[in-house]
């Protein structure tokens, strides 16, 4: 399978390419306070440094950085710590701090006594004062750099991030059904034509944007649950979980994140106008059954643009909406007479919508796919379905085995993956919680983490050979992730 290497390869390419950049970057920032410009260490430095930010802006036209808490973004995708490259992030995090600088971009290849300005620039910054980015701004106005920009470092308010592992997974479960019940609640009134309280709708995807943001796997877990009683709620709420997590890992900022939960919530906010007989149809809908389901993306359009509430929202709404089974290379519906562009938002939703709909048997769907085997369609249906930059970073997120899968072990043991690795490498590797059965039913066993090795033979000690349906083992995955 040479093209799956190759979209792996290209995975690793941000990381790699954004490890080089920090590692000389830091370098040259801590020459800065030791040497004075003159130094041939410094030039030293300034020239191994050049070619980490000459050679991504070849090929990615500029080089963006930003730290979002203790992340890295490089050209808006996350980087991937490897373990031996800790303490640099973490020396260089420390320093950004220090300074209040959270981003920095190059827009052009860039001079040897530029980059020199520059770093000299930064390493001269006051201590813990927030308008440093406006002071370096311009410092490098007055010497005509213009392709050089810093921004803010964004700070986060303690109890944003203090808080203790069990409340947060209350607060999740909390903000997930809170959810469940609000898209109830809007579908309703859609129908019966009442006015909604939009304010309350937005100070709750707020809370739910943070508890994405905070506790991921919490909210993945959760939207990886089977529910069959109510898919078009759970479903409407998981597609609006995946596209969070998604925009957060490409660096859509927080504000920006919350409108496209908002828009992801209401994607199919359509099917309040396609009859129940066809909704819940348990056989196969017949050509003139599917031609009005397709009608969905342009009635729920409709709808939006009808609610005056939603203000500044509603034209993200309406595209996302409109677009969500346009697919990438325009070849869905509803038919468009004229090409255009699908918005970031739309080709977002596409991706989250057809992930959590296949996921999860549904009545015109009777037998779930299992999630690698979805994973395995989305990158082949990448770049026509699908945008295939975006796909990488969903398929990184989501992992090979996400949280929730009933796994068989070589040890013929059987577990469920609790946690998923961070580091691309050992995506096949994560955390498990195995699982016996006595007196009747499935019982917690201990939670192993399958990057762990045998010392005697070299290998390591347990590896997945297959995943397994819950369903048939009569296993409720839930209990076990939240
Ligand atoms: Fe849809
Ligand atoms: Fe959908």
């Amino acid at each position: 399978m040479p093209e799956v290497e190759i979209q792996q390869d290209q995975e690793h390419l941000p990381t790699t390419l954004g490890t080089e950049f920090i590692t000389k970057f830091y370098r040259l920032l801590k020459g800065t306070t030791l040497y004075d410009r003159n130094n041939s260490i410094i030039g030293r430095l300034t020239q191994e440094c050049l070619p980490a930010v000459n050679s991504v802006i070849k090929s990615d036209t500029h080089l963006f950085l930003k730290i979002v808490r203790d992340n890295f973004y490089f050209n808006n995708i996350k980087i991937q710590i490897k373990t031996d490259k800790y303490a640099i992030f973490k020396g260089f995090l420390h320093e950004m701090r220090q300074r209040c600088i959270g981003e920095m971009e190059f827009t052009e290849e860039i001079k040897e006594e530029q980059l020199k300005d520059f770093a000299f620039l930064l390493s001269k910054l006051e201590d813990h004062n927030d308008s440093n980015y406006l002071y370096v701004g311009k410092q490098l106005e007055n010497r005509g750099i213009q392709t050089i920009s810093v921004g803010k470092l964004e700070f986060f308010k303690d109890d944003e991030i203090y808080v203790d592992s069990e409340d947060r997974k209350r607060q999740s479960k909390e903000v997930y059904f809170k959810s469940i019940s609000l898209v109830k609640e809007v579908m309703e009134s859609v129908k019966s034509q009442k006015m909604l309280n939009i304010r309350k709708a937005k100070r709750l995807m707020q809370n739910a944007v943070n508890a994405v943001i905070e506790d991921e796997s919490t909210l993945l877990g959760l939207a990886n649950i089977k529910n069959y009683d109510e898919y078009t709620f759970n479903h409407s709420v998981n597609v609006a979980i995946y596209a969070i997590a998604l925009g957060q890992r490409i660096g859509i900022p927080k504000k920006h994140l919350s409108h496209l939960g908002m828009a992801a919530m209401f994607h199919d906010m359509g099917k309040v106008r396609i009859p129940k007989e066809i909704l819940n149809k348990a056989g196969k809908l017949s050509p003139e059954e599917w031609a009005i389901m397709r009608l969905h993306p342009l009635a729920g359009a409709e709808i939006v643009m009808r609610m005056k509430e939603w203000g500044e929202l509603s034209a993200r709404m309406i595209h996302t909406t409109f677009e969500h089974h346009l697919k990438y290379d325009l070849s869905g519906y509803p038919r468009l007479a004229r090409k255009r562009r699908i918005s970031l938002f739309g080709r977002i939703v596409t991706l989250a919508d057809f992930y959590d709909a296949l996921v999860r048997p549904r009545v015109y769907n009777r037998f779930p796919f299992m999630s690698e085997k979805i994973l395995g369609i989305m990158l082949d249906r990448s770049g026509k379905d699908f945008d295939p930059a975006l796909v990488k970073v969903f398929i990184n997120m989501i992992g090979v085995f996400p949280l929730g899968t009933l796994a068989l072990l070589n040890t013929n043991e059987m577990g469920i993956v609790v946690q998923t690795q961070e580091d691309v490498d050992l995506i096949d590797r994560p955390k498990v919680n195995l699982i016996y059965y006595s007196d009747g039913e499935y019982r917690k066993g201990q939670v192993v983490d399958l990057r762990e090795m045998d010392e005697k033979t070299g290998n390591f000690k347990r590896t997945i050979v297959k995943t397994l349906d819950p369903n048939e083992y009569n296993i409720n995955v839930a209990e076990f992730i939240i």
